[in-house]
Parts: C-alpha cells; structure tokens; sequence
C-alpha cells in the first residue's frame, strides 16, 4: 500500500446539495481563511445540475455568506477558496458526462485526489464504477461516504461491496461527523488524556451511562427520507451508536485509524441484542404531535409530512454491552426531534457511597456523583459532588450537591467553533482515517439497529404520540424508573 500524501485533488460530488452549501464549502472557507489547505489543492465540484463554474462559484459564496450572515466577509480567503474550484456537471445516468469528468479530474490532479460522495447514497456504486472504469480509481485516490450507508445490513452490505469494487477499505471514509465534533473528540481527550477517570470507568463504579441526543427541530423537508428511514435509522445506528462506542471502548494503544476502530468493533459485537422478546421492555418508540417549541406552535410530524405514518420521531432503548468492563450497567440511549431543547449529553452516573456516616436530614440529601459531558450547543463538563452545605447546622449536617465546572467556550475563548466538516476534511485530504468510519462497524452496527426494527414489526408496537416540546412519551421515563434511574435533567 503506498502512503497517502495529502490530496491535490476535492472532487465534490452533490456540490449544489443542501450539504454542500450548509457545512462542505463554509467548512472550505474557514480552512482557505486559516491557511490549512495544502497550496496546490484544486477543488472540483459536480452535480447533475447544469450551470457554468460561474454560476457556481456565485451560489458557493452566497452559500458561505449565508451560513454566518453576521461575520465580517473575508474577501481575500473568499477569493482564494473560489479560484481554486471548478465545475462540471455530470451524471450517472450520462456515461459521456462520467468520462468527460474524468478526464477533467486527470487533467487537474497532481497526486492524490478525495473524492466526495454527497449524493444519494443509490448512486455510490455508479460513481464508483465509472471512475474505476475511466482510470480515476487506482493508487493514491479516496473517496469519503456520507451517511446513510444504506437503510438495513442488507442495503448497507450492497452499497460497501459496489464500492469495494473501485476502492479498497483503507482508501474508504466513511463520514459520521459527530466524530468531527469538537466535543467529541473531547471525550477522546478526558478519556485518554487523564490518570484520573480510567479505575472508575467501569461496573464497579458506573451505575448507569445516559447518551441524549435531543433535537427542537422537525424533518425540515426531508419528510420523504427520513420517513423511510426514522429516528433508528437516522440517528440510533450511526451517530449514537459511536458516542456509545467512544464511551465504552478499551483504550487504544495509539490514536490511529486501526487501533481505534479495532477498539470500537469489540463494543458494536458486545452489544447485547434486542429482539421481538425484548423490544416491549427494552425500547420506547415515538412519534410527535402538534405542541410547542419555544413557544412557537409547531404542527404533528404526520401532518408535516402530509401522511399518516408508523415513523418513529424519538427513540429511547437500554443497551447493554456484555463484557467484562459493562457487565450490568444499563446504556440509556434517547435521541428525538421536537423536544424542548437542542442538546448532545453523555451522563455516567457513579454509584452511590456503600455506606453513609451522615444520619438524619443529611442521608436524604445524598445524591451519587456524575460526570456529564456536553457536546453541544455548550461545550461542558461537569463533576457533580457532594459538598457541605454552609451554615452552623445543629441539627447534623446537611449536604448538597455541586458541580466541578469545565466551560470549554469560557476557557478556550479565543478559539474559533468549529463546523465538524473543516476537522474531518482536513484529515482526509491529509488521508487520516481515525475519525471515520470502517466498513465492518458499520455493518455490526445496523446488523444491531435491524435486529430492533424487526422486533418492532413483529410485535406490532406501533410509535406513541408525544406532544412537540416535551421529552418524548411518559413511557422512556418508565424505561429507567423500573430499574430506579431517572433521565438527567
Ligand atoms: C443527521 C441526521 O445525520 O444529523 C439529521 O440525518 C440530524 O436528522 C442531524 O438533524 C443532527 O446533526 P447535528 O450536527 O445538528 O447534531
């Protein structure tokens, strides 16, 4: 295997899509704007859609104006990113238009060329193909996967086959960009970086670990998409399901592609499986109905999706990891759209002390300690302990708890946010695949994910309405209270 050195060649496909102009060309521009980009990187964008590169470079800076309509333009990292990029339309349908793109993509390449699939995933096997079929596949090329890679492991096994065809795994980036989050390479951090957390990081220890990945908005137009696919699908497989691994994982010997994600395997196969026999106890499904988002009437998903539906807008489910580290400790994994408010949290919760020596009004004030990590929209981390409550108290002392505060914002102030995109292209172009996805997780991770939707169709459970702006149905409370948890509030 040659070494990859990084790309002088972006071949963005799906260039005009909603994620191009939302994250992949602001992400582009803050990389130009702080001199990141390797010098002799050219930038090639395609889609179906005909127009020339200067109707493309206009909506590229529109669209970079729009994500931070606030900001001070930067003129000169504007023109700097648009002089790098061309255009050509193509399709897979149009085998000239594939082969005019690659001969474009020779011409302009001088060594190692990413490309970038954000189009609908039905096309990846063509476009694989056809730039295989032109010579534009071989040594020193990568391509970079956006999500959904498919909608069960059936689907997902078709899609990494067709693209093994032209591109061998190690030359596969498999996009999930929370692993391009700050906050979550953060966890990274405090894992590894720290002596402290690690002989408290297991059963021992940990009662239980929260992962809530909460969401006010709607579908926001994507009805036709996420209808098939649900908060499962859309959410549970892919995104939580990594936090679940960073979390849980054994320490890495290095920060690298392969012992990372060798680690993260061994979580996915250790997951306990839910079935049609558990789904009942162990999952909660919902679907939201009109309520109110900040005060804002918002309508019920089947009427903004103009249909009645059996599509899940939340889902809450205890996973249990079966090994030696996990053994016992329940993972609550909550995720949803139309809830009250935006937040990405990991909560462990400790144990609670073997034995009080405090009597009276200060037993009950007892509460265990829990670290929580948040990811967004703060950055924070909390160790929540218990303290002496100040005063002359006669009658015992009292207890309450507190938190031991990190606010990364307020610490780091002066450094920019980040869009996950600028972490996980600069890391690709430079061909460093730990912060993505390798094929096999992603397919122990849906053989899980499908073992659940199959459960949920045999045993009939259909999603239960919650109103828009609250915490999904009564039941994903009662998930924990049987076994005596309670959601972090
Ligand atoms: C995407 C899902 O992968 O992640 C969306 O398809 C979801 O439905 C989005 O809204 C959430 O990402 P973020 O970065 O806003 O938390």
């Amino acid at each position: 295997m040659t070494h990859p050195t990084p790309a002088s060649l972006l071949t963005i496909f799906g260039a005009t899509g909603d994620l191009s102009r939302r994250m992949l060309l602001p992400s582009l521009y803050h990389l130009q704007a702080e001199g990141l980009l390797p010098e002799d990187l050219r930038i090639l964008a395609t889609a179906r859609t005909e127009m020339t590169r200067d109707s493309f470079l206009q909506l590229a800076a529109e669209s970079i104006h729009a994500r931070d309509p606030g900001a001070r333009p930067d003129d000169a990292a504007l023109q700097g990113l648009l002089q790098r990029i061309d255009y050509l339309p193509a399709g897979t349908d149009d085998a000239g238009s594939m082969q005019a793109l690659a001969a474009q993509i020779q011409r302009l390449r001088r060594g190692d060329v990413l490309y970038h699939l954000s189009t609908a995933p039905k096309f990846y096997g063509a476009i694989c193909q056809a730039l295989a079929a032109h010579g534009a596949a071989g040594a020193g090329t990568r391509v970079m996967l956006e999500k959904p890679i498919g909608n069960d492991l059936a689907s997902a096994v078709a899609i990494n086959d067709a693209v093994a065809r032209a591109f061998n795994e190690s030359r596969i980036y498999r996009v999930d960009h929370y692993l391009g989050k700050e906050g979550v390479q953060n966890l990274i951090a405090l894992r590894f970086g720290n002596a402290l957390f690690e002989p408290l990081w297991n059963s021992r220890q940990i009662e239980q670990v929260q992962i809530t990945v909460a969401e006010t908005v709607g579908v926001e137009g994507r009805g036709d998409y996420y209808d098939e696919a649900g908060a499962l699908r859309d959410m549970v497989q892919n995104h939580l399901l990594q936090l679940l691994c960073l979390v849980a994982m054994e320490p890495p010997a290095r920060f690298d592609p392969t012992a990372v994600r060798n680690e993260k395997i061994k979580v996915l196969r250790s997951l306990r499986a839910i079935d049609q026999h558990s789904v009942t106890s162990e999952t909660v499904r919902g679907q939201y109905s009109a309520g109110a988002i900040e005060g804002r009437l918002v309508p019920g998903y089947a009427e903004e999706l103009g249909r009645p539906s059996q599509t899940e807008t939340f889902v809450a489910l205890r996973a249990h990891i079966d090994n030696w580290r996990w053994s016992g400790v329940p993972f609550y994994l909550r995720t949803g759209k139309r809830l009250p408010s935006r937040s990405t949290e990991i909560y462990l919760q400790f144990r609670k002390v073997p034995h009080s020596i405090f009597g009276g009004a200060a037993a009950a004030d007892m509460r265990p300690n829990g670290l929580l990590i948040k990811l967004q929209p703060e950055e924070r981390i909390e160790l929540a302990l218990m303290s002496k409550t100040p005063g002359l108290d006669r009658h015992g002392l009292r207890l309450s708890q507190v938190a031991l505060d990190l606010d990364f914002h307020q610490e780091f102030r002066h450094a920019p946010r980040r869009i996950a995109y600028e972490r996980l292209y600069l890391d690709a172009i430079e061909g460093n695949g730990t912060l993505f996805v390798r094929r096999d997780e992603t397919e122990a991770a849906w053989e899980w994910v499908d073992a659940i939707a199959e459960g949920w169709r045999e045993a009939g459970l259909a999603p239960r309405p919650y109103p828009a702006g609250t915490w999904g149905p009564g039941a994903a409370v009662a998930l924990l209270d049987r076994l005596g948890h309670a959601w972090r509030e």
